[in-house]
């Protein structure tokens, strides 16, 4: 089935109801990217799931546009925007196929998304493209390097199985030079201890 959008309908309802895997640091990650943003600047979310992350940044930037292939993930996003009074934040079903990178962002978020996509250095090629001079692509990307040897054989096997997402076997070290490679720089390189993500501001160069 891998990493489509068939898949994530299937799961949608567990996912949303399901608490973040570790609140703190989840906490540590949106401080970090706050911290980077600013008041008059458009950002866009690739993969945003529920919608969570970007109606939390939503006070933090003019706009947001949040895409996910999964429409009932967005319904979510849609319906806590609307109880919420959020004006800022767009939820557009597509693809990042599907994305045009004629206009470039002054934030480019993907988060739990990376590691998901086959093509993973197409998904970054792309973001960087997406992402407008001066600007920030911020990740969170599951990594090799950190699992015990145990998960990485159980990785092997999950990934044989038809009814799941194959999970890219990247290091945190050809995950960065992929980033510096399409002409960003790594600002923030963060792996909780402990953690299977690594999370990583990264700026293009004005
Ligand atoms: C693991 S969830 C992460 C959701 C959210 N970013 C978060 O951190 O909670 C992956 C999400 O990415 C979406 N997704 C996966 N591949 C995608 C693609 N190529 N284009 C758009 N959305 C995608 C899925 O539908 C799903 O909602």
């Amino acid at each position: 089935m891998a990493n489509t959008p068939f898949f994530w309908k299937l799961i949608s309802r567990n996912y949303i109801a399901s608490p973040v895997a570790n609140e703190e640091i989840y906490q540590e990650k949106l401080e970090r990217t706050r911290r980077a943003l600013r008041p008059d600047w458009s950002m866009i979310e690739i993969g945003c799931g529920s919608g969570n992350t970007a109606l939390t940044h939503a006070p933090y930037v003019k706009h947001i546009t949040a895409y996910d292939f999964c429409g009932p993930m967005l319904e979510h996003g849609r319906t806590r925007a609307a109880n919420e009074g959020i004006e800022n934040v767009e939820f557009v079903e597509a693809s990042l196929d599907d994305i045009d990178t004629k206009t470039s962002f002054d934030a480019v978020l993907m988060l739990s998304v990376i590691h998901l996509i086959p093509d993973w250095t197409s998904a970054i090629r792309k973001a960087a493209q997406l992402t407008r001079p001066g600007g920030i692509f911020v990740s969170s990307t599951v990594t090799i390097d950190t699992m015990p040897t145990k998960m990485r054989a159980v990785l092997s096997l999950v990934n044989l199985l038809p009814v799941l997402p194959t999970v890219a076997r990247i290091s945190r070290a050809a995950l960065v030079a992929e980033i510096e490679k399409n002409g960003l720089i790594v600002e923030e390189n963060w792996q909780p201890e402990g953690h299977d993500s690594v999370f990583i501001i990264a700026r293009k160069p004005t």
